[in-house]
Formats: structure tokens, sequence, C-alpha cells
């Protein structure tokens, strides 16, 4: 038993040597999750990279073998499917022998914004069947082994403002899909401390400017079987530089983050065991405070004020 119950962080897990320990990236050809396997091979681990695009995958794969033989291989997986998730499991497991660090953070839009009854059920599915189940089921397939592994672990789970704190209104498919990624991490965090001493969780918010990644061309992974048959008109996700421009026009300052600086962050505050990895919270800390004494008031909470 660690930690007490309200712990926010790791309790008493002990910092996590990253050097030397195997780690599994989802998503990880691209993107956010591609910062983060470069930050985790500068910090002297062997990544699994685990994506549904084999061209991008074995780019990305190639690109960085380059400079760091031997400790990079990728593994064509399908997060929403269970049985390939499995499958990723058995690989390492045979592989390495054991997984440290599991990144679940391969995720899509929801075929874009728009009001949610403009949207079909195909939409619904295949957000939450990559957002929520490709969590759920790394989860299932690799925590109960990282925990008889006996060895150190820790699981991160990638979700979004939007959502994982408060809804932006006009993309609520999405938002409902990483509400469900931060409450399921919150859950497994609270399971994990009162089951182990060397395994934790922590949710990952991804901050500090505007990403330019490929989750504004997300279509590009919609599986042939859950594409729209009914003729919703949702929005289909616009490009980046759209957002960029939408943004601005609503007079933000938009700074562009730097994703390799990202991966970076997001592997120290893993190695040290920190729960909630986000960055520049002050004005979400003060919507959450706006949105509990409306909950608290029975009112309806103040959304998230990104312009889309
Ligand atoms: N880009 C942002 O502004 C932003 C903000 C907050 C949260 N996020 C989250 O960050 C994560 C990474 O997204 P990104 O912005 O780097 O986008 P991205 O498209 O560049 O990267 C996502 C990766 O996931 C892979 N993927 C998609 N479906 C998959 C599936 N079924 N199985 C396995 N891999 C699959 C894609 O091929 C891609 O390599 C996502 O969970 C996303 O929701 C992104």
């Amino acid at each position: 038993m660690s930690g007490d119950a309200s712990a926010t962080d790791g309790g008493s897990l002990a910092p996590l040597e990253v050097a030397g320990s195997v780690a599994v990236v989802t998503g990880g050809a691209n993107g956010i999750g591609r910062g983060i396997v470069r930050a985790l091979l500068e910090a002297d681990a062997t990544v699994v990279v685990a994506d549904v695009e084999q061209d991008v995958l074995d780019t990305t794969v190639a690109a960085l073998s380059a400079s760091h033989p031997g400790r990079i291989s990728g593994v064509v997986t399908d997060v929403s499917d269970d049985d390939s998730t499995d499958a990723l499991a058995d690989h390492v497991f045979a592989a390495h022998g054991r997984c440290n660090l599991l990144f679940n953070n391969a995720g899509v839009g929801s075929g874009g914004g728009g009001r949610m009854w403009t949207h079909e059920p195909n939409d619904w599915r295949w957000c939450y069947s990559v957002n929520v189940f490709g969590v759920a089921n790394g989860i299932m397939s690799f925590v109960g082994r990282m925990l008889q592994s006996g060895e150190p672990g820790h699981v991160v789970n990638t979700s979004s403002g939007d959502g994982g704190f408060a809804p932006v209104p006009n993309a609520g498919v999405y938002a409902s899909s990483k509400a469900a990624v931060s409450c399921l991490t919150e859950a497994l965090a609270h399971q994990l401390a009162e089951d182990s001493d060397l395994v934790g969780a922590s949710v990952f918010y991804p901050s500090g400017g505007l990403m330019d990644t490929g989750l504004f061309t997300s279509q590009r992974n919609r599986p042939a079987e859950l594409e729209r048959v009914r003729g919703g008109t949702g929005r289909s996700s616009m490009t980046f530089q759209q957002m960029k421009d939408l943004l601005e026009k609503a007079g933000r300052d938009v700074k562009v983050a730097d994703l390799d600086e990202m991966g970076r962050w997001v592997v120290e505050c893993t190695a040290r065991r920190q729960y909630l990895i986000g960055r520049d919270l002050e004005s979400t800390v003060d919507l959450l405070h706006r949105r509990a004494n409306a909950i608290g008031a029975l009112d309806l909470p103040p959304h998230h004020q990104m312009g889309l």
C-alpha cells in the first residue's frame, strides 16, 4: 500500500530511472508521441513505438534508429482493437521481458466540431474507440503484466484540456472522450496507489502552445467501417493553419509549441511520478474554481474558452 487516498502525486513511489527502462508509446510515430519517443531515446530508454499508420511508423523508426541503433523498434498496432494491444504486449514482454513506461497517447479528433446532433453514431464510435477504448485496451493489455513483473513502472495517459478540464462546447464529441480519459486515469492512479509500491499512473495535458500535429488530419486513420453513412453534417476537422488563423483573429497571442521540448518535459515529469502533467495552468485553475462554484450553486458550469 502506498500513498494516502488523497495523494495527488506519486505518493511514496520512488522516482523512475528512465535510463535502461523499456517504454511503449502508442501513437508515437507522429506529433506529440514522437516528441516523447525522442526524449525517451535521449534519456537512454529502449522504446517500442506502436502506431496504426505503417508508413509513418517505418519512417520514424528508421530516422531515429540512425542516432539510437538497437534501442527503437516499431509495432503496427490499432489501439481500438484489444487483440492488437494484447499482441503488442506479448511482443514487448517476449522481446524485452518488461515494460516500465506505457504512454497511452494515440488519439484522434471526432470528425470535427459542430453541434453534436449534426454528427452521426460512427463519429462517436470512431472517436471513442481510439480515445477511450484505446486507453482502456492499453491498460488491460499491460498493467496486470507490469504489476506481475515486479519492476518499477508508470502509465501516462494523454488527455486534453478540452474535456479533461472543461469542454470546448463546439468540440463536444472529442471533449467527452477526453473527460473519460481524465476520469479513468484518476481512478487508475488511486487503484495502483492501493495495490502497488512500484507502479503508478499520470494524466498528461498537452499544453504550452498550439500544437502543429497530425490531429488536425486524423481522418486519415479513420477505418472504412466507421465512415459516415448517414450524411452527418458536423464540420470536418480544420487544418492547423485554419485553427491558428481563427485564434489570431479572436485576438489570441498564438505560440506554437516545440514538440521535442514538450516530450522532454513529459519524460521529466513522468520520472518524478508527477500525477498531473500540465503547464501554464493559471487560467485553468481559475476556470476550475468557477466551475466548482457553479456546480455548488447547481448552475451550468462555464466552459473552456478556446475559440473553436
Ligand atoms: N494536437 C493537439 O492540439 C492536442 C491537444 C491536446 C491533446 N492532444 C492529444 O495528444 C495525442 C497525440 O495527438 P497528436 O496531436 O500528436 O496527433 P497526431 O495525429 O500527430 O498523433 C497521433 C498518432 O496516433 C496514431 N493513431 C491514430 N489512431 C490510432 C489507432 N487506432 N491505433 C494506434 N495509433 C493510432 C496516429 O497515426 C498518430 O501517429 C492525442 O491523444 C490527442 O488527442 C492533442
